[in-house]
């Protein structure tokens, strides 16, 4: 298993390009089951996450080529409609194929993907809304398995504004004969970057970005070709580590209309935040003030980025208040944090962070993929040498971190045990 040793003491300084966004990319590599012509997809993160997706699709029957950041993906025939356990557990998103493997056969068996670090992530609002589109669902032996005759359009409420609900409906609804209102869908730059994939394929969506999204079924889709999203957790993550290490970073690709409450908290802890058409350009002028953050769906703060805003926190001048509102155990990286000198006190879903003057190095270890980079930002203001092991995590959701910090000046290695 490799580890990531960071030394701490430098300045983030220059520029840094972000990758697309792999929360879009996945659902979106997805879609294409839905259609037998060939999709092509640009700005396709090089992460393990998406190497996952690439061969559940294959094994699912369809051909897959890629070439750098360009995914070309056929369905053409099924030769399976089943995504096992093994695949499933490793990465959560692949029971979004669900719903594309029956809209497309009338039959799909899935594992359902369990509990994880952050939470329990029950996948309830994914097999009532396709009940609701017509489909008989049972969960046996650990698995979901669904058989319809003809979907039905449906008006369905999501309790609470799921991601991966709302990508996973909206896939279906697609190809359901009859309109589909999905009402309190999720609002994400994922969902909407998906809709416009759909749309493409001859999709007939109105409200993505919004909290109705409704859709006019049609009875076939078609082939596509897009260009993924920038990842704004991976500019945003680039932009904290920018601010709390005083540096001068310029973020190119990332998108300030998809980083509103990051760019307004970052500003408000005391760092200049510059916006324009090709990205952003943060700089740390002195050390941050501490200021409160509480993460909430879309357009409210990203839990994905509360890790390392959290990290940030850790050497502010005062006392933060972060709440966790989306997730109820996503607050694991604070002891690790803890061990470097940051004085973190968990209280439910709320973590209070005392700033405190400095940080020590020390071996910490990831718990999932947004922790691990927390440790990884956090090590860059440590005295000495940080070890980050279990950064498997990390490799799901970033690639070429270190490149990415080294040229930024940081002393980042990786070592491969
Ligand atoms: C997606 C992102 C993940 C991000 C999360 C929230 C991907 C691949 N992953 O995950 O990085 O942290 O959005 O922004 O895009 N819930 C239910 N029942 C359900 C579904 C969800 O109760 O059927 C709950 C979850 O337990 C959680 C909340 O809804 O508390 C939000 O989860 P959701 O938006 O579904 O997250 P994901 O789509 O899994």
């Amino acid at each position: 298993m490799d580890t990531i040793v960071v030394r701490g003491g430098s300045r983030l300084r220059g520029e840094v390009a972000v990758e697309g966004a792999k929360n879009a990319a996945l659902p979106i590599l997805f879609a294409a089951l839905l259609t037998d012509e060939p999709c092509v997809f640009h700005n396709v993160p090089q992460v393990v996450d998406v190497r996952t997706a690439l061969r559940l699709l294959a094994d699912l029957g369809a051909e897959v080529q890629q070439e750098g950041t360009t995914v070309w993906v056929r369905a053409r025939h099924l030769r399976s409609v089943e995504a096992p356990y093994e695949l499933v557990k490793t990465m959560r998103a692949s029971f979004l194929v669900l719903g594309p493997l029956l809209a497309r056969t009338g039959r799909a068996r899935v594992s359902t993907p369990g509990g994880c670090a952050i939470g329990a992530r029950p996948v309830d609002l994914h097999l009532k809304g396709l009940q609701k589109l017509g489909a008989t669902v049972d969960v046996v032996h650990g698995y979901a398995e669904a058989e319809v005759q003809r979907l039905q359009g449906a008006t369905i409420y999501l309790d609470v504004p799921s991601v991966g609900a709302t990508e996973h409906l909206l896939m279906v609804a697609c190809l359901a004969e009859g309109s589909t209102r999905i009402e309190q869908a999720a609002r994400e730059p994922e969902v909407v970057d998906l809709a416009r994939v759909l749309i493409g394929m001859g999709a007939r969506i109105s409200g993505a970005g919004e909290d109705v999204i409704t859709v006019e079924g049609v009875s076939r889709l078609h082939g596509v070709e897009h260009t993924i999203v920038p990842d704004r957790i991976e500019a945003g993550t680039f932009l904290i580590g920018g601010a709390m290490t005083g540096g001068d970073v310029f973020v190119r690709d990332a998108r300030a209309d998809h980083l509103h409450a990051l760019l307004l908290k970052l500003k408000e802890a005391g760092a200049e935040v510059l916006e324009d058409a090709a990205g952003i350009r943060i700089r740390g002028h002195t050390r941050l003030r501490s200021v409160d953050v509480k993460t909430m769906p879309y357009p409210g703060f990203p839990t994905d980025l509360q890790a390392q805003f959290m990290a940030a926190m850790t050497r502010a001048e005062g006392r933060a208040v972060i709440t966790e509102t989306i997730f109820e155990n996503r607050f694991l990286h604070a002891v690790e944090l803890n061990r470097l000198g940051a004085d973190i006190k968990v209280q439910g879903n709320a973590a209070v962070v005392q700033g405190v003057e400095k940080l020590t190095g020390a071996p910490v270890m990831a718990t999932d993929l947004r922790a691990s980079v927390s440790l990884v930002l956090a090590g860059l203001v440590a005295e000495g040498e940080t070890v980050v092991s279990r950064v498997y995590h990390l490799d799901r959701g970033y690639a070429r971190l270190e490149e990415k910090l080294r040229a930024l000046g940081a002393w980042v290695e990786r070592r491969r045990e």
